[in-house]
This record gives C-alpha cells, structure tokens and sequence, in this order.
C-alpha cells in the first residue's frame, strides 16, 4: 500500500467516525418520548407514598406488591373530569367481569386527592362510593399527597378563588397510570381513554 492510498484510508475511517459520532449524538439530544431512568428502561414514575385511605387505612407503596394497580391524581370537587375518569377506570375493571377471579382480585385502583384541605378521609368515604368498589379514594397532609404526587410526576396547582369566593379549582394532569406488581410503572392512559382500552391493557398484564 502506498502512503497516499493509505493516508486515504485513514482519512476515510477517520470520516466514518465522525459520521457515526454525529449520529449517535444526534440520537442522544432527540432521546427518548419519555424520561428515564438513565437505566434505558421504564420512565422513572412512581416511589413511596405514605396515605391513608377512605377507611382509614394506613397505605404507602408496599400495597402495589401483588398487585395490577391503576392510579389516578384528582379531587372529589372537581366538575367533571375526575368523576368522568374514575367512572373509565370502575368501566375497565367491569369489561374483565368473567375472568379467573383470582387473577380479579389483584386488580385495584387508587385515587390520589391533589386536594388534602378538602378531600379528608370523611370527604373520600362520601364520594367513593359513587364507583367502582375496587377503587379507594387516598388522602393524607398537604406535605404527604405533594410527595406521591412528585413521585408520579403529577402537576397539580390550586386556582386562585373568585373574590367572596369559597370554592376553588384545582388544576392538574390527567395521566392514569398502571403500576405492577413490583410497584413499577408499567403504562400511562392520556385522559379520557376508553374503558376497552384501559381493559385490554389490564387483560395484557393481568397474572
Ligand atoms: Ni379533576
């Protein structure tokens, strides 16, 4: 080989790098749809949690383990969207009346109140009974439902109230989240997903 041919190569090989370098950070800044762990696996959603729910019941992250859980951030005053969600999820688990009852009995649902002041444990034993058994309503202090919310990257903001105004809104994200056995995140719902939908995704992970 003579120096030029091989000072082509090595220009060439040189080219190439470059070209894959280029590619590879280019891949990098567009990343993936979700954030992640870093690990490269699910996105980083969900931790402890430590609520009570509207029996009283003390429940922090270890009541995800065994179970299929769909977990959902709302509060009971809100006008439309949260009763319009909750009643998607109790629709979901319905579609799955009929399959192993014992596969049935780990499905669960927990609604999350991003409104603590309102929603007290008494608040929640009212409203829960307007749905589906299989979902509990989980309150706790302002300090305590902020950092399950922060766990499940949920946005949650209290509008400000109308002068003479007692009642507020309280702005928040939508997601329904599906949790696994292991307590991590297995999927998302965006808001007002059909029940067929959620139902499917539950028969696919259903144990
Ligand atoms: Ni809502």
């Amino acid at each position: 080989m003579t120096l030029t041919r091989q000072r082509i190569l090595i220009f060439a090989l040189a080219a190439l790098a470059a070209v894959a370098l280029l590619l590879m950070l280019l891949m990098r800044v567009q990343g993936p749809a979700v954030t992640g762990t870093g690990t490269g696996g699910a996105p980083d959603i969900g931790g402890p949690f430590s609520l009570t729910d509207h029996h009283g019941r003390r429940i922090t992250e270890a009541a995800l383990t065994g179970h299929l859980t769909l977990i959902y951030f709302g509060y009971t005053s809100c006008p439309d969207v949260c009763p319009v969600e909750l009643q998607n999820i109790g629709a979901a688990f319905d579609r799955l009346n009929g399959e192993d009852p014992e596969k049935l009995a780990r499905l669960q649902g927990f609604f999350i109140t991003v409104d603590p002041e309102r929603d007290t444990q008494a608040a929640l034993a009212d409203y829960m009974p307007n749905f589906h058994p299989k979902i509990a309503g989980l309150t706790g202090s302002p300090a305590e439902t902020a950092a399950a919310a922060r766990a499940y990257k949920v946005y949650f903001n209290k509008a400000q109230a109308a002068p003479g105004e007692k009642s507020y809104l309280v702005d928040h994200s939508g997601i329904v989240y599906l949790m696994g056995p292991d307590g991590k995140f297995l999927a998302h719902f965006s808001p007002n997903t059909p029940p067929d939908q959620i139902a499917a995704k539950l028969r696919d992970y259903l144990f």
